[in-house]
């Protein structure tokens, strides 16, 4: 099965569709004092809006693509990844624990992988009123509104997003990687929504994001979007990354020597920093 363009901008079409209505479902249950959350692990939490989008999201998208794969992060692998075979990769609720504490930075993330590619990507902020969307040779949007990436090359007018998650990576690993930013007279923040971190970097507002490991849901449609819009990204599906998750850096290209040479020791050996 081969997708061509006109076969992937109908995706993209329904995505930017299903993601408003996603938003929708979840804002209903958005600083609602009695939102049931349950605990997934340490820091890690899902509440009852993440299992009522990707509900939603996945019986449309086998409704009109019956024979697509999807990968949820609620729900894992729905239908056979084979080759050539369109996989959606979707995350109902990025930003979980901002959402539950009713925080704005949320989303619903949306990606399209070909053979592992990100070749559609689809982020929606709903409290924020921004929905980021990219396909692949297309160009990168906010809001209908093309965007493109940082031209800024100095680490020292830089302020980088990072993410991290303590299920693999142990919090001193962390902080040296803080530590080396920090050295270089680079700026920092944690925005907790690593797809969000993303839009910001496609957008220019952030002249990088990096989490030492992170899973696919997270990044398959911020990485199309920030490639889209001009910025570089580590070959994240490279080796397991596709099922057990990987290092994600993205940035302007005018980062990337100094970002690459700050985060070489976390960034996967199996990923193309090429
Ligand atoms: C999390 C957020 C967070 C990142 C974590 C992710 P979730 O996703 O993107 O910023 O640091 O690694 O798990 O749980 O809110 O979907
Ligand atoms: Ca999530």
């Amino acid at each position: 099965m081969n997708l061509d363009n006109a076969a992937i901008a109908a995706r993209e079409k329904l995505a930017i569709e299903l993601a408003q209505q996603a938003g929708e479902i979840a804002l209903r249950h958005f600083r609602q004092p009695d939102l049931a959350v349950s605990n997934k692990g340490l820091q890690d939490f899902v509440t009852v809006a993440d299992h009522a989008v990707e509900q939603f999201l996945v019986e449309r998208l086998a409704e009109a693509f019956p024979e697509d794969a999807v990968l949820g992060e609620e729900g894992g692998l729905r239908g056979n990844e084979d080759a050539g075979r369109p996989c959606w990769v979707i995350d109902p609720i990025d930003g979980t624990d901002n959402y539950r504490r009713g925080l704005a930075m949320w989303c619903i993330s949306i990606g399209l992988l070909i053979d592992r590619e990100p070749v559609m990507g689809v982020i929606h902020c709903p409290v924020l009123g921004e929905l980021f969307s990219a396909r692949q040779s297309a160009g990168a949007f906010c809001n209908g509104k093309a965007i493109t990436v940082s031209k800024e090359t100095e680490p020292t007018r830089s302020r980088i997003n990072l993410g991290y998650s303590r299920k693999r990576v142990p919090p001193a690993t962390h902080a040296a990687q803080v530590e080396r930013l920090l050295q270089a007279g680079c700026e920092y923040s944690r925005l907790g929504s690593a797809a969000i971190g993303l839009a910001s970097v496609a957008s220019g507002r952030y002249e990088g994001f990096w989490e030492a490991h992170i899973n696919a849901w997270d990044v398959a449609a911020g990485i199309c979007i920030v490639r889209e819009a001009g910025g570089w990204a580590n070959d994240f599906f490279a080796g397991e990354g596709f099922s057990q998750g990987n290092a994600i850096l993205a940035c302007p290209p005018g980062l990337k020597p100094f970002l690459t040479d700050c985060f070489a020791d976390g960034l996967n050996s199996s990923a193309d920093q090429g």
